[in-house]
């Protein structure tokens, strides 16, 4: 397969950094756009210093129609997209909606709009298991109905998938495919890179690192009256790099596939739920650390219960996700040490 230009969105992100160094370890060539809104250009050294690849990010805010259209004006042939650029906090959605539905579907517009301008022929797109709500059975596959969305945040991922759906049904001449990540955690093995938001983190994982490492005084346990089989709340926690080899081999799947959907959906999960008490427990017991966490009232926004059944990835991509809840841990105590400079 000849080098392909894979344009990244939101690549000094989390998912985005880790999906480059997958992407350039598979042969492709990358370009990084991302507004800083939410992270650092400093994470391409560490994705430098893992691949060997210096990368420069285009600072563009791709939500603005007059710059999106500028950028790419000059950016030159891109062979696909994988848009990762979007606000993602379930939490600060509910507070802040017009925040998340001016960035996260003007940004998915303007790009689609280019899609069509260049006739690009792939296009993958960061979705969520939010868009299944509150599911009626689990795991989910694919098919699950979609519930109500049960935040701003999750709505537009819903709205998200629905556009791409529309434009595919007439855009004959691009593939997309949509991602439904479950609960990115953990980093890269090397400890270079990991997840590191400018803004407060407030996933669960970088919060239970940042309480053991000193950062902060206390965690909060958001709800333990759930009816689940320890009250707390149950998610499919998928290790950053089995995460980002699956923007990989669907790439593939579009560039090897002639006979691939127009516009198909996979679920990104390991299959498995783990509650937040087990993950703290997990955390406690790979790491040899305590944790200073209480229980506190529900959290708006949070589903009960979501996991995934990843059978079509399994069968459709070749995707076998590896690493455990503990793997997640201990590399996100890796991370967390190296990131504060304690080794
Ligand atoms: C997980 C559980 C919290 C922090 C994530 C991503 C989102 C999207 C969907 C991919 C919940 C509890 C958390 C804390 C806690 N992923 N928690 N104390 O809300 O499932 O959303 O998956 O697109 O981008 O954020 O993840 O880590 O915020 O919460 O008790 O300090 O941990 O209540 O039950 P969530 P999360």
């Amino acid at each position: 397969m000849s080098e392909k230009r894979i344009l990244v969105t939101g690549a000094c992100g989390y998912i985005g950094s880790h999906t480059l160094v997958d992407l350039i370890e598979n042969g492709f060539e990358v370009i990084s756009v991302d507004n800083l809104d939410n992270a650092d250009d400093a994470i391409l050294e560490g994705v430098k210093m893992i691949t060997g690849v210096h990368i420069d990010n285009h600072n563009v805010d791709l939500s603005h129609e007059e710059a999106s259209d500028l950028f790419f004006e000059g950016i030159g042939q891109i062979d696909g997209i994988i848009h990762f650029a979007a606000h993602k906090s379930v939490g600060e959605s509910v507070e802040q909606p017009l925040k998340y539905y001016q960035n996260n579907v003007n940004s998915l517009i303007n790009l689609l709009r280019a899609v069509k301008k260049y006739q690009i022929p792939y296009f993958i797109f960061s979705s969520s298991c939010s868009v299944y709500g509150n599911p009626e059975s689990l795991p989910v596959t694919e098919d699950t109905a979609l519930q109500y969305a049960e935040s701003p945040y999750a709505y537009t991922k819903q709205i998200g998938e629905r556009i791409i759906q529309d434009v595919a049904a007439i855009e004959q001449q691009s593939k997309f495919i949509l991602l439904r990540y479950f609960n990115p955690a953990g980093a890269h093995e090397s400890g270079h890179i990991g997840e590191q938001p400018i803004n407060k983190a407030s996933n669960l994982v970088p919060v239970i690192t940042e309480t053991a490492i000193g950062k902060r005084d206390k965690m909060m346990v958001f709800g333990f009256d759930y009816p689940t089989r320890d009250g707390t709340c149950i998610r499919d926690y998928i290790h950053v790099m089995d995460l980002a080899h699956a923007h990989t081999l669907a790439l593939v799947r579009l560039i090897e596939n002639e006979d691939a959907p127009s516009c198909d959906i996979f679920n990104l999960g390991i299959g498995e739920g783990a509650t937040v008490k087990e993950c703290i427990d997990a955390f406690i017991r790979v790491t040899g650390r305590t944790l200073n966490y209480e229980m506190a009232p529900r959290r708006a926004g949070d589903v009960v219960a979501v996991y995934a059944d990843n059978t079509k990835a399994r069968n459709l991509l070749g995707w076998f996700p590896s690493k455990s809840v503990d793997e997640i841990m201990l590399s996100a105590w890796n991370w967390e040490l190296k990131r504060s400079k304690v080794i």
